[in-house]
């Protein structure tokens, strides 16, 4: 087991630069996850640990040990991927203990600790099965043992369950939770999946453009999003985006007229910028009685419902509102129609501040 550190990272491929100076530390036996959209550098930051690609500058450490000029082999590390590549013409037990019987670990040894992770892992009765015979998330298992057996210092998982269908996805996740939980082997897992992210990790580091925009836990980033990007990024449907007018004395003014007072410690946050961008959770946006008599902070107006989703125990509506598309999440209680024309309010006190330069957070909600 080790801790891995990624301090002041950069990497380019011929002009592109795509990992502009990452710091991370990352403690021994967490699981970290490495979110963010398509091509921010996930897969890049993960394989310069493996050792697959070459840091052009900073450090990388595994353990107390810098690693940049030490071979793969050498690393201690295992890599899951998201093509796990079983060897078709070898049974299921062969392609766990492969990795064993290259490093030269006997027969006898090879059969014990195969034995002992196909028990971890729920396969002891598939192992003499060729690879064919086996079900998708058999085979994802099965690369799992194949990185366990190794008893490595860091998991380095790429998109491990990109394969698997949605039930297969959730119910392999679960595993891979207890099972870190269980070998408190530190571990990366890299999806583009928020979902997942938000579900596996002790801690997230989201990335953007080559840099990570935040590194917390999971409650940490969706209660205090350093900015729009993370608010934006965390969160299913994601957050509303909403642009309202500073007057310059703690008052933001709506597009429809309307003008709230805001508590002091936003009015203070927001002194000295002319408009915000009001970050609002589709849960904290209620459907009130149209009469509902204004109140202090509470921000409200009428919309029309353009479609509405049911999920069982809890409905997305989807409204439009002067040009704004704004989502809210409902107890199933919704009895609206698509064409209906609600009233909504949500308090300006569960919303996320965001600068409308650069999007930074100036203010995160103080009610939740
Ligand atoms: N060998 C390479 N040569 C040139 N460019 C590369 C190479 N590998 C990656 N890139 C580029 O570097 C950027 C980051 O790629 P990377 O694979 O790390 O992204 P990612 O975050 O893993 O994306 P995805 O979610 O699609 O897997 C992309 O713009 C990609 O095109
Ligand atoms: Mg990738």
């Amino acid at each position: 087991m080790a801790s891995v550190k990624y301090e002041r990272v950069t990497k380019s491929f011929g002009d592109l630069t795509v990992i502009k100076g990452v710091d991370l530390d990352i403690r021994d036996g967490e699981l970290v996850v490495f979110v963010g959209p398509s091509g921010c550098g996930k897969s890049t930051l993960l394989r310069m640990m493996a050792g697959l690609e070459e840091a052009d500058g900073g450090n990388l450490y595994i353990g107390e040990k810098r690693v940049n000029d030490i071979l793969p082999k050498n690393r201690n590390i295992a890599m899951v991927f998201q093509n796990y590549a079983l060897f078709p013409h070898m049974t299921l037990g062969e392609n766990i203990g492969f990795g064993l019987k290259i490093r030269g670990v006997n027969k006898k040894e090879r059969a014990k600790a195969v034995a002992k992770v196909a028990e971890i892992l729920g396969l002891e009765k598939l192992l003499d099965r060729q690879p064919r015979a086996l079900s998708g998330g058999q085979r994802q298992r099965a690369a799992m043992g194949r990185a366990i057996v190794r008893d490595p210092a860091v998991f380095l998982m790429d998109e491990p369950l990109s394969n698997l269908d949605a039930k297969l996805r959730t119910q392999m996740r679960i595993e891979i939770k207890k099972l870190q939980r269980r070998l408190k082997t530190t571990t990366i897992f890299v999806t583009h999946d928020q979902v997942e992210a938000m579900t596996l990790a002790d801690r997230i580091a989201v990335l953007h453009d080559g840099r990570v925009q935040q590194f917390g836990t999971p409650a940490e980033l969706y209660a205090s999003p350093v900015n729009k990007f993370v608010a934006g990024f965390l969160g299913s449907p994601a957050i509303n985006f909403i642009r309202a007018d500073h007057t310059g004395k703690g008052e933001l003014s709506f597009p429809d007229g309307q003008i709230i007072t805001l508590p002091k410690d936003q009015a203070r946050a927001i002194s000295g910028q002319k408009a915000v961008e009001i970050g609002i959770r589709p849960e904290q946006i209620k459907i009130v009685k149209k009469d509902t008599a204004p109140a202090d902070g509470i921000v409200n107006w009428s919309a029309k419902v353009t479609l509405a989703e049911s999920l069982g125990g809890e409905a997305l509506v989807y409204t439009s509102h002067g040009g704004h598309e704004v989502t809210l999440k409902v107890a199933n209680r919704f009895a609206g129609y698509e064409g209906a024309d609600i009233h909504l309010a949500f308090d300006i006190r569960c919303a996320h501040l965001f600068a409308v330069d650069g999007g930074q957070c100036l203010v995160s909600a103080s009610e939740q």
